[in-house]
């Protein structure tokens, strides 16, 4: 698919059939988070990858209520989701690479010292990269934050010290475009009231927001 056609196609798609998904359309997906940049090259961002009914289910009771389904009725199908991909971001990995001679200079060998947890952010990158290699697949994928139960899910899937799960990424095939979200009940902002010249809050008339509103 063209790139302007996939970040214009691209959304959280919530209703995912329950057919599983070949390889040859999984591992494309898996390794397009790897072309994300990472701090220093660190490339801490892994992924766990749940296919067997068993361990998605596992990950999903770990980090869900069994109210949960009745809040949220739109993710019913993603139960049966076959494929769920948990990002995983390393603290570790940067300390380690960050200890290394060339970097020595920067003095960030301690995760304390790192003024954002950028293990989360190129995480995140990853996660993006991701989400856009399943549009342009032409399959549907839902990222669920994780709002309770980490500590049991890192438990459960053997994750180690300072490895943080970012999400849960529901992939399948398409069941349904219908899928709820807050697109539906939220307006998108204009661009020209998240783009700011030179300082936030001056918005004035400038040639790149003529341009921009006329897109
Ligand atoms: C960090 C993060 C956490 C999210 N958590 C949830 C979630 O728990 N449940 C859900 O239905 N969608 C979740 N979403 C999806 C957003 O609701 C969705 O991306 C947003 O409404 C914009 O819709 P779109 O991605 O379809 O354009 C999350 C997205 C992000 C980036």
């Amino acid at each position: 698919m063209e790139f302007d056609r996939v970040l214009a196609s691209r959304r959280m798609h919530r209703r995912l059939s329950a057919d599983p998904l070949p390889l040859e359309k999984l591992a494309p997906v898996l390794l397009a988070a790897f072309r994300a940049p990472s701090a220093g090259y660190a490339q801490g961002t892994e992924l766990l990858v749940l296919c067997a009914e068993e361990d998605r289910r596992l990950a999903i009771d770990a980090v869900t209520t069994p109210g949960w389904l009745e809040a949220h009725p739109s993710h019913s199908s993603l139960l049966g989701a076959p494929v769920i991909v948990i990002p995983i971001a390393d603290s570790a990995a940067y300390a380690e690479r960050y200890s290394l001679p060339d970097k020595a200079a920067s003095d960030l060998a301690s995760v304390d010292r790192w003024p954002l947890p950028y293990w989360l952010i190129d995480a995140a990158f990853s996660t993006m990269l991701l989400l856009a290699k399943v549009t342009d697949s032409g399959l549907g994928a839902s990222f669920i934050g994780i709002f309770r139960g980490e500590e049991e899910l890192s438990r459960r899937f053997h994750l180690r010290e300072g490895q943080r799960p970012i999400g849960l990424i529901f992939v399948g095939k398409i069941d349904s475009r219908e899928g709820g979200g807050s697109p539906e009940r939220v307006e998108r902002r204009a661009p020209d009231s998240r783009i700011h010249l030179g300082r936030l809050g001056v918005n004035s008339d400038t040639a790149l927001h003529d341009y921009i509103g006329k897109l």
